[in-house]
């Protein structure tokens, strides 16, 4: 876990770097609204534990928490949910139905805490509308990405993330190349689908989000991208036809381990 930080008035960053030899660092991050119902989007990973609930407590009480947004139910978002939920008396719990299932085979899932969202739904948070909304590209199909119509930010979930080569607070300290060509190869390698998708078809989940027209992106794997949308999703559209990306094999493990 890094220190926590602001990504905008009312929103922190609960960031870690997880590290992917010979690659960088992926970010994998969650994040708090300090909404007047405050939120807390994805729990981190389990691997950081401690670090994760002190890094939550340093930037609010957790009893004040009234949500708990899950993106989706993979391991890096949902490390720490029962530990959240156990300090978190009086939060529900918000997310696709399939991911609290799916997490229900692992441990037991209190369906009276818990609030069902389709893309398209909302919840109130209080002082904020926050609407699930089904990024372009995703690895699991319970994810719901938040879009949040105060601070018009996008919580993206795994979408538009990328292995960077050193942490950082904003997508503006990641040189142009290494973010292109990052976010290009995690598109292609987390979502191998898209490449089996008609240009036409996936042109109209990126039009879904042109218009929404978010001003800053916070994904769960990059550093937050204020007025990048536009530049993001034309990346995003050179993906589908593009060469896909191929995963390291074994002789590349041997030589990283031979390092
Ligand atoms: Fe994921
Ligand atoms: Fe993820």
């Amino acid at each position: 876990m890094d220190k926590p930080y602001q990504a905008m008035p009312g929103i922190k960053v609960l960031p870690a770097h997880f590290p992917v030899p010979g690659a960088g660092f992926l970010p994998v991050n969650a994040f708090v609204i300090k909404a007047k119902e405050p939120v807390l989007v994805d729990t981190g990973m389990g691997i950081d534990s401690d670090e994760f609930m002190k890094a939550l407590n340093s930037v609010i009480d957790p009893r004040d928490l009234k949500w708990v947004w899950l993106t989706h139910d993979d391991a890096d978002h949902t490390g720490n949910i029962q530990k959240v939920l156990e300090v978190a008396p009086n939060a529900r719990l918000a997310a696709y139905s399939l991911a609290v299932l799916r997490m229900s085979t692992a441990w037991s899932v209190s369906m009276d805490r818990v609030y069902w969202l389709n893309p398209g739904d909302s919840i109130s948070a209080g002082d904020r509308k926050l609407t699930a909304v089904r990024p372009p590209v995703f690895d699991n199909p319970t994810t719901i990405g938040v879009y949040d119509d105060k601070s018009e930010a996008f919580f993206s979930a795994d979408c538009f993330g990328a292995i960077i080569p050193s942490p950082a607070q904003s997508t503006d300290d990641v040189a142009e190349d290494d973010l292109t060509q990052g976010m290009a190869g995690w598109a292609s390698l987390d979502n191998p689908w898209v490449h089996m998708v008609k240009q036409s078809e996936f042109g109209q989940a990126l039009d879904r989000i042109c218009k929404l027209a978010p001003k800053i992106i916070l994904s769960g794997h990059l550093p937050p991208a204020t007025g990048k949308t536009e530049q993001f999703l034309e990346l995003l559209a050179t993906v589908p036809p593009s060469t896909p990306s191929i995963a390291p094999n074994q002789t590349a493990l041997e030589q990283i381990l031979a390092r």
